[in-house]
């Protein structure tokens, strides 16, 4: 017995001095302690020189060392080949681990659908980049340098070259695509803009816009309505009513600004419409004749009209997100929320 413990006490030493590298050191320490003709077996084998009262006694110390061998080889565990663990404790019935699946943005939901509708009223998507200069995003569309109309469309400057800039709206695609010079156009142009605006619940320095564009011969003021009309009764439902208020856009003439009946009160009165029954949503106008001659189009004989919408205004309508800076600030718990069938 006294020959078993000290032992036991040596090896327990040797033990508590082994502190494996790497998965060989790890199986080497497994092969000469737990393997089959381990240490631990030949301990075990000590037990029948042990004089019967004493067996008892002998088998705690046994399986203490036993477990005391097995635990520092798990202890190790980390090094195994490939980190699989030990293969006896692949359980293959379990199901598989879930694959997470993402939701659509808000924003690219409300935009697919702004996009959907106007396809199906036979406007083409174009497209064009959001750094620009500055003939495309102000000079052709009639805010030349000194105009006061820039003042509300600061925004960020390449160092580079002073004459690039970040686009502040998409009407700068309208110029893209009246350069090309085919005519008639009919376009919706999705995309970002940049401002240089301080960030809050109402502001942000990028959001997304929806232009659109429509030159033939004789377009008129009506179908400008009469398009915009078909667009919110698909976007918002058949019982909206719209209107028109007199409004300024260098680019338009006459400009107008539209408003729905508010999607939430009905016309009663609410916070969305602040009281008023009405929200904004969208500003359009018949496209200048200067405007068609800076892309070399005769007025007199081409008319057309154009529009801009704030895809944030109108999600934010649909699904009443009061902080536009929600959109980007990527917590899960509010992208989650919005389905493509909402
Ligand atoms: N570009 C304007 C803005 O960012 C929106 C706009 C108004 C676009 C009238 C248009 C338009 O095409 O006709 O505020």
């Amino acid at each position: 017995m006294e020959s078993l413990k000290a032992r036991i006490e040596t090896l327990t030493q040797e033990i508590k001095s082994i502190v494996p590298a790497n998965a060989e050191e790890l199986e080497a320490y497994r092969i000469r302690f737990l393997g089959t003709k381990g240490l631990v077996r030949d301990v075990f084998g000590g037990m029948k020189d042990v004089p019967a009262e004493q067996k008892k006694e002998a088998g705690q110390l046994l399986n203490a060392f036993k477990q005391l061998a097995e635990a520092h080889y798990e202890s190790f565990s980390h090094l195994q080949q490939g980190n699989a663990g030990n293969a006896s404790f692949a359980d293959f019935s379990l199901p598989g681990a879930d694959i997470a699946l993402g939701t659509r943005h808000p924003l690219r939901i409300v935009e697919n659908k702004i996009v959907e509708i106007f396809e199906r009223l036979g406007f083409a998507v174009a497209e064009g980049p959001e750094i620009e200069d500055d003939w495309h995003n102000f000079t052709s569309l009639n805010m030349p340098e000194d105009h006061t109309a820039r003042d509300m469309q600061d925004t960020f400057y390449v160092a580079q070259n002073p004459d690039w800039l970040l686009r502040t709206h998409t009407s700068s695609v309208q110029a893209r695509v009246l350069e090309e010079g085919k005519l008639p156009v009919r376009v919706i142009c999705p995309g970002r803009v940049y401002r240089n605006e301080t960030i809050s619940a109402r502001a942000h320095c990028f959001f997304h816009q929806c232009e659109g564009l429509y030159i033939d011969e004789n377009v008129s003021f009506a179908d400008l309505k009469q398009t915009l009309y078909a667009f919110v009764t698909e976007m918002f439902g058949p019982d909206i009513r719209v209107r028109f208020r007199p409004s300024y856009f260098p680019f338009t003439e006459p400009s107008a600004e539209m408003d729905i009946s508010c999607t939430v009160c009905g016309g009663s009165g609410c916070s969305l419409c602040k009281h008023t029954g009405w929200v904004e949503i969208l500003g359009c106008g018949m496209v200048h004749p200067d405007l068609l001659r800076n892309f070399n189009i005769d007025p007199e004989k081409y008319s057309g009209f154009a529009f801009g919408m704030g895809v944030e205004r109108i999600t934010q309508i649909r699904y009443q997100v009061n902080d536009l800076r929600l959109y980007s600030q990527n917590d899960v718990r509010f992208l989650r929320q919005f389905t493509t069938n909402t």
